[in-house]
């Protein structure tokens, strides 16, 4: 591995062969929309209900796809009217008059898979070698889902991922949200790898204020909750949060998508089972996340250099940091994988 390779950017060539976020499912309408990836500039469409994904350039003059206009079924470029199906095949080139031959080159340049799971598209420049994540509550009738609005920053998808599983940082940045709450010590914890993926698990003390049955002398203030957190690679995120003595889940969906050397879209979902139904108690739950999050690309925004580095000698560790050492092992072997050794 070179140098480069030991520090992954929000453009690293080993991401092209992985799952990544687009959008959400709602922002793809009839109409084409345009997304950046790993520098990529990709349109997207529905096509006969699947969601078509292209690079958004016509073979003709290059122009913009995503300037065309969509019927359902295919895409007619803005500047000569070529129309191009789901498929990426030129079907009608108006300039040579009806039923004229199509120059087989005529086709769309496609990416190699495009999925909707959990709310969001996820689409692989590339043919991936890891799988795309899966969060099971997403799918459970039992729990609602709640989504913050999709957030843009001046950051790299690796550092977020790092900040999201990060355990010790919490009574510092959260300190104006849920950080008062927390222990500074992190009492060691347990960190499993599956392939592709890992798993950090800890249970720790909390102040449960949000409990009735505190008030009603049910239970103590002082309860335990436990912590899941899962990442898939390379950047497929999440926490479920368990409440052992007051019952109920909370599950957090984080999902990076790398736009470009310097930005990335940031998607947070949120599925709960423990709010009857309640739309101000998801709202709320929503407006606290977002400050949650305000506060994490504060310290995320400020970074110089844009990029996790994987040379496990380039920090300092600590048995503290167990999960987020865990990521860069397993960015670090995506690496060696796609790039090699
Ligand atoms: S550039 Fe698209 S049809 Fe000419
Ligand atoms: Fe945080």
């Amino acid at each position: 591995m070179t140098n480069s390779d030991l520090f992954l950017t929000n453009t690293h060539p080993a991401l092209r062969r992985c799952w990544h976020p687009v959008a959400r499912s709602s922002e793809v309408q009839t109409g084409p929309l345009r997304v950046m990836l790993l520098g990529i500039p990709l349109v997207l469409f529905r096509s006969q209900d699947e969601i078509a994904c292209f690079v958004d350039r016509c073979p003709h003059r290059h122009a913009p796809l995503s300037l065309g206009a969509c019927d359902g079924i295919t895409l007619r470029c803005a500047y000569h009217g070529w129309r191009f199906d789901g498929e990426g095949k030129c079907v009608e080139l108006p300039a040579l008059g009806p039923g004229a031959a199509v120059p087989s080159q005529a086709r769309l340049v496609p990416v190699a898979a495009v999925a909707e799971r959990s709310g969001m598209v996820f689409v692989a420049p590339e043919d991936p070698v890891a799988p795309l994540g899966h969060i099971v509550e997403s799918d459970d009738p039992t729990f609602e889902a709640g989504e913050l609005p999709a957030i843009r920053a001046r950051a790299s998808a690796g550092l977020l991922a790092d900040n999201f599983l990060d355990m010790a940082h919490f009574p510092y940045v959260h300190r104006g949200t849920f950080g008062a709450d927390e222990a500074a010590e992190v009492e060691p914890y347990e960190v499993t790898r599956d392939g592709w993926a890992f798993i950090a698990r800890r249970e720790h003390p909390f102040a449960n204020r949000e409990d009735p049955g505190v008030e009603q002398g049910l239970r103590p203030l002082v309860q335990s909750r436990r912590l899941t957190y899962r990442l898939d690679a390379p950047f497929h995120l999440q926490l479920r949060i368990d409440f052992v003595e007051a019952g109920g889940t909370n599950v957090i969906g984080f999902f990076l998508q790398p736009e470009s050397e310097e930005s990335c879209r940031i998607y947070t979902a949120l599925w709960r089972n423990d709010l009857d139904g309640d739309a101000n108690s998801m709202a709320a739950a929503i407006k606290f996340e977002l400050e949650v999050l305000e506060e994490d690309l504060a310290v995320q925004e400020a970074y110089e250099e844009l990029g996790l580095p994987l040379d496990p000698r380039a920090e300092v560790h600590t048995r503290a940091d167990r999960s987020t050492l865990e990521l860069r092992r397993v960015l670090g072997d995506l690496v060696r994988t796609v790039c090699g050794d």
